[in-house]
């Protein structure tokens, strides 16, 4: 088989200092596992539009659309905020989703053991936490048309924008939700607003009906998404696998990113439909945006987006075993109690930098040969 090609985005932010880190990764899998990867590197976000004057060029865009997997650090920042809506950042990860028909937005939440008494809530209630949020990624409200600001006939001002789902988009991501809960704990929790959206009842009917006809063994269950998230605080143990709308998915996997600890320890994959070579078009990023309030102090902890590669591995690069060996890693350097500023709380560790940590991660992944 030919080279893998990988297109990394460390776009702007803390983007390209989480990025810099996943690149010692790589590098050490090239040198010590034999496993090359044909890499290159483009803009996206505002990194691109102070290039270029928009925030993903056609020449981007392409190269995604032929990469075996697209790597992306974060988008985003305050200088941008007024910009035109088409011309945000924000913009340019969306596009990528659109265009690469990204359904599937895969943000596991687990806790590792080290980090149990760091998380807001109770050590018994996230310790063993291993949950995987399946959220629908190029529809709903976030695509739907109408959208924008006009004046109305009153002469006010009115923002509107418009939540749809049609029954194929909602069953191709529950398909996805019973496919991953068959190879974990055979659990799906369908999240929606049934009792007053109209797409809800849609997403509770369709999924409904891809279960009976398709994946009767699976244990389905609904619930409203503001239970959900309740639900989440309460006892997230609960659940296995969630399936869940755009925007909703966005809210709840936010949630889940303060059960593990932090913001910066939560990756995600978004999958597409699988293509010729029967891999899925696939993007993978940390949940966790651009944070302007520490970028350029080497505070970011780089670990959601060193574990976004972890995912790629498993998801991309049929290397489910290195997947385990780079999360194990992860794993051995929170428990010597190596923290970022992030992960810092009364009970201490040994404060390190950004860089500090992905040294260490490479350091565990050479004693783990
Ligand atoms: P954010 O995720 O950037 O930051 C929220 C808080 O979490 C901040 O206090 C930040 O310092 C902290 N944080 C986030 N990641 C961290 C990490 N790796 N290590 C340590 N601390 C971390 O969210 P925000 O402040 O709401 O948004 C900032 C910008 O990022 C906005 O422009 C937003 O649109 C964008 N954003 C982009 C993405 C993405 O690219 N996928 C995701 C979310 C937000
Ligand atoms: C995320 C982010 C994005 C979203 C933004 C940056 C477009 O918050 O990936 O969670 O809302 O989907
Ligand atoms: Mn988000």
């Amino acid at each position: 088989m030919s080279t893998p090609s990988l297109l990394i985005l460390p776009g702007d932010g803390i983007g390209p200092e989480v990025m810099t880190e996943v690149r010692k990764i790589i590098d050490w899998y090239g040198a010590k596992r034999d496993l090359q990867f044909d890499v290159s590197e483009d803009l996206v976000g505002g990194i691109a539009y102070d290039k270029h004057g928009v925030p993903l060029t056609d020449e981007t865009m392409a190269k995604a659309q032929e990469a075996d997997a697209v790597l992306l650090g974060a988008v985003g920042g305050p200088q941008y905020d007024n910009l035109d809506f088409s011309l945000k950042p924000e913009r340019g990860l969306l596009r990528l989703r659109k265009e690469m028909d990204l359904f599937s937005n895969l943000r596991p939440a687990q806790c590792f053991d080290a980090l149990a008494d760091f998380s807001s809530l109770k050590r018994d209630v996230v310790a063993g936490l291993d949950i995987m949020i399946v959220r629908e990624l190029t529809s709903g409200v976030y695509f739907g048309e109408p959208r924008g600001v006009s004046v109305n006939a009153n002469g006010e001002r009115e923002g509107v924008n418009t939540q749809r789902y049609t029954e194929s988009e909602i069953a191709r991501v529950a398909r996805s939700a019973f496919e991953l809960a068959k190879r974990r704990g055979n659990k799906v929790c369908s999240m929606e607003k049934a009792n007053v959206m109209e797409s809800g009842v849609l997403w509770r009917e369709v999924v409904q009906e891809v279960h009976d006809k398709e994946y009767p063994e699976v244990e389905l269950s609904h619930m409203y998404a503001d239970a959900g998230g309740m639900q989440l605080c309460r006892w997230p143990k609960q659940f296995d696998v969630i399936v869940t709308d755009n925007l909703f998915g966005d809210l709840l996997s936010d949630v889940a990113a303060m059960l593990t600890g932090s913001l910066g320890m939560l990756p995600s994959a978004s999958l597409g439909a699988p293509m010729e070579n029967g891999r899925p078009k696939a993007l993978y990023e940390p949940v966790h945006g651009s944070a302007p309030d520490i970028a350029g102090q080497g505070k970011a902890n780089p670990i959601a987006c060193i574990l976004s590669f972890a995912m790629a591995l498993r998801y991309s690069f049929d290397q489910g075993a290195e997947a385990d060996r780079l999360e194990a890693a992860v794993e051995k350097v929170l428990a010597e109690g190596l923290r970022t500023a992030d992960l810092m709380g009364p009970e201490g560790g040994t404060p390190v930098s950004t860089s500090q940590m992905g040294d260490a991660i490479v350091a565990a992944l050479d004693a783990s040969l």
